[in-house]
């Protein structure tokens, strides 16, 4: 099948020169092609051609002009798998409560927990796949999804079948995430050692016997895991094959950054309070930093140091956080308006972060991230004819085709 995607008014690649990754300056090399068409292989990208050229042997052809087309989104970073509101909280917080101390009275995450674990296989599937539709029309073609609003073996391994269900029904990349290490459940608040010795013994060997994550999350932090715990499940999660992963220096800095460099994370998490000397250490690893500014702005505390992580050189990716309590937001253009107003970074350097690097944080930066070369043909279209717009337009979906793997799996113009 050989498609031709013909004369868009800009070709945005974000070509990591073969490096898969884009560090610091380099995130604003954007690699732009005009007057060009794509020519797309059984789903790779195959090659560029002048924009005059009339190829032969072509079975479908797309006409894309005056739109720009960038390699699809990655959302590296959701908890999509919940059900259940937290308005109430919401307004809670609104009255003066803070975040952490809802969580602290048995709320917050575990409010979800108690959602969940009454919803069934079938339930969670209907309540999450429209969740996923609306990704899919902002032209996310690879999807992280977290488990940890389980937080028991048998609620964990639920979620978990769930999220890979949805990936086998689902034509986008769903990558599931272990996070049974998310906070304490409220029925193990007070034997905190048996609930760790649950995630090493038992849900992580089942996971990874039956091949249900490609990572493993923990969530370090004075109201949830500490850095000594962390080590402990992370250890015994790569001795068993799966990836690592971090949600640190969120509130507190208690250790979390050194644990997961020292487990060889593919990123960490969050970062609002990282101190400066980690800011050095992260950046000249191999870990990609990544940062959420939407839960800065839905909870309204400091944003993460990006352009101090751009600039010691890091490999920086952005993404929504999407989940009930910290940032019940899943609109990318949102997320990208925030990275650009509030954390002061370039346009490029947002694309960078949400495709490339995005990808670099998932382990997939080899296959997709960039429309390099015998990359799959991943891409998200936007109506306009310039890419700045699609930063520009904020919180507007201007996104008006999402292809992935060569077909296109949303329209809308
Ligand atoms: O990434 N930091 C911990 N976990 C989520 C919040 C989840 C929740 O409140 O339900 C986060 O911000
Ligand atoms: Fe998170």
């Amino acid at each position: 099948m050989r498609t031709i995607l013909q004369n868009p008014s800009q070709i945005i690649m974000v070509d990591s020169n073969g490096k898969n990754r884009k560090r610091g300056n380099e995130m604003n090399e954007l690699h732009i092609l005009l007057e060009h068409s794509i020519i797309i292989e059984d789903g790779y990208i195959k090659d560029y051609i002048p924009a005059n050229k009339k190829p032969k042997n072509i079975d479908e052809t797309i006409d894309l002009r005056n739109k720009v087309v960038l390699p699809g989104i990655v959302e590296c970073h959701t908890h999509t798998a919940f059900t259940g509101s937290r308005a109430d909280e919401f307004r809670r917080k609104l009255n003066g409560e803070s975040y952490e101390s809802i969580a602290k009275s048995g709320g917050g995450i575990n409010s979800t927990v108690e959602s969940v674990r009454k919803a069934t296989f079938e339930e969670l599937v209907e309540n999450i796949q429209p969740k996923i539709n609306y990704f899919i029309s902002q032209g996310v073609t690879t999807l992280e999804i977290k488990s940890g609003y389980g937080l028991s073996f048998y609620d964990e391994i639920k979620l978990l079948q769930v999220i890979n269900h949805l990936n086998l029904k689902n034509k986008i990349d769903i990558i599931p995430t272990f996070l049974g290490a998310h906070t304490y459940p409220n029925e193990y608040r007070k034997d905190k050692k048996k609930y760790n010795e649950i995630i090493i013994n038992e849900m992580l060997p089942y996971i990874a016997k039956n091949k249900l994550a490609l990572f493993c999350d923990a969530f370090c932090e004075s109201t949830a895991f500490d850095a000594a715990t962390v080590n402990q499940i992370f250890e015994q999660a790569r001795s068993l094959g799966l990836h690592i992963k971090l949600h640190t220096e969120q509130f507190n800095n208690i250790g979390g950054l050194k644990t997961a460099l020292d487990n060889r994370a593919v990123s960490v998490d969050h970062l609002e309070v990282i101190s400066e000397n980690d800011i050095e250490s992260l950046a000249v690893s191999n870990t990609v930093s990544v940062v959420l500014p939407g839960v800065s702005y839905f909870l309204n505390y400091d944003f993460a140091p990006a352009r101090k992580l751009i600039e010691s050189g890091a490999t920086l990716a952005l993404a929504t956080d999407y989940n009930p309590g910290s940032s019940n937001i899943a609109n990318i253009s949102m997320i990208m308006s925030l990275a650009a107003i509030k954390m002061n970074m370039t346009i490029e350097e947002i694309l960078s972060a949400y495709t490339i690097n995005a990808a670099a944080a998932l382990n997939l930066s080899s296959i997709t991230g960039s429309l390099e070369l015998n990359k799959k043909a991943d891409l998200s279209v936007y109506e306009c004819s310039e890419y700045p717009e699609i930063v520009y337009n904020a919180g507007k979906n201007i996104n008006c085709i999402t292809m992935k793997n060569g077909e296109i799996i949303y329209k809308n113009y």
